[in-house]
């Protein structure tokens, strides 16, 4: 049984309404599109560190106005280049568009209708961003779900004995590959995970807002555990995975129009289903710069 729902703080009837056990909470009474003041955004912000995503439903949100909630939270990045070499749109260079609508021949998005596998949003960068922003904009009518999975439960459920075994490694995180699996733009397929491009973070990463530890595993495909032989590393990596997607660590939501996720990516992956490639799917989503690499928290 999900936890009850409770009133926002610093709103008049604004509610927030827990998802499930593991983490996301839904907040009712908000219109995202207007002026929100500075006590509603930080009891949102507050709301957001104790259920890692927040979903709001039912908003009529212009792409400007999504940049401007966006942004209460953080700079923002770039939208990364996608599987066709494509960096920026026009107008909203912030904005990744994640569609499978084909106009013109042409793709106006990424990921098409490919499962996408569980991940941390550019996990391979020096500064991940520290969240991620999603709105749908037109959705099928099965399929295309996003699940999401708590970091920290996930860690703090470790076996004594898995926790010590990966205690101060760090870990590769591939960039070769996007979440559905296809090559990045002018990458090579990985034959060696060892030499392959990347950015190395520590497998277990303190938040720096709740000072909570979680696990930070990127993507399970061509990540390699610094330090370790190949085998070593696959072995572990494969045991932390299976302990880590278990169901009871996540949530997966289902699609309405006009709803907007907010979700942590320093203490939260998430997936999607894949759907009919004969129907359409335009999601919008921005990337919340961080202002500092993952850190362990550990003294060196
Ligand atoms: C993403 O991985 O950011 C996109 C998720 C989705 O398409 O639901």
């Amino acid at each position: 049984m999900s936890e009850a729902p409770y009133p926002l703080d610093g709103t008049s009837g604004a509610q927030v309404v827990p998802v499930s056990d593991a983490l996301g909470g839904e907040i009712r009474g908000i219109d995202l599109s207007r002026d929100m003041g500075d006590a509603t955004f930080v009891a949102i912000h507050r709301a957001w560190l104790r259920h890692l995503v927040l979903l709001f439903r039912d908003q009529d949100l212009s792409t400007a106005g999504q940049v401007a909630f966006s942004r209460r939270f953080g700079d923002l990045d770039l939208a990364p280049v996608d599987e066709y070499g494509r960096k920026h749109r026009e107008g909203f260079p912030e904005i990744l568009v994640v569609s499978n609508v084909v106009e013109d021949g042409e793709p106006i998005g990424s990921l098409g209708a490919l499962e996408s596998k569980w991940h941390t949003d550019m996990s391979y960068d020096e500064r991940p961003p520290r969240a991620s922003c999603l709105l749908s904009v037109k959705i099928p009518a099965t399929g295309g779900n996003t699940g999401f999975l708590n970091m920290y439960e996930a860690y703090e459920t470790l076996p004594p004995a898995l926790a010590g075994r990966i205690r101060g490694l760090t870990l590769k995180h591939d960039a070769t590959y996007n979440s559905v699996g296809l090559l990045r733009e002018g990458a090579a397929p990985v034959t060696d995970v060892t030499a392959s491009p990347g950015t190395s973070h520590p497998i277990v990463r303190t938040h720096p807002e709740t000072g909570r530890k979680a696990l930070f595993l990127g993507r399970r495909n061509a990540a390699y555990i610094n330090g370790l032989s190949v085998e070593d590393s696959e072995a572990l990596l494969d045991e932390i995975w299976a302990h880590t997607t278990h169901d009871r660590f996540t949530w997966h939501h289902q699609w309405r129009v006009g709803d907007l996720l907010i979700w942590d990516n320093r203490c939260t992956m998430h997936r999607r289903d894949g759907f009919d490639t004969r129907s359409q799917r335009i999601m919008h989503r921005t990337q919340i710069m961080d202002d500092r690499p993952p850190s362990s928290g550990e003294m060196p």
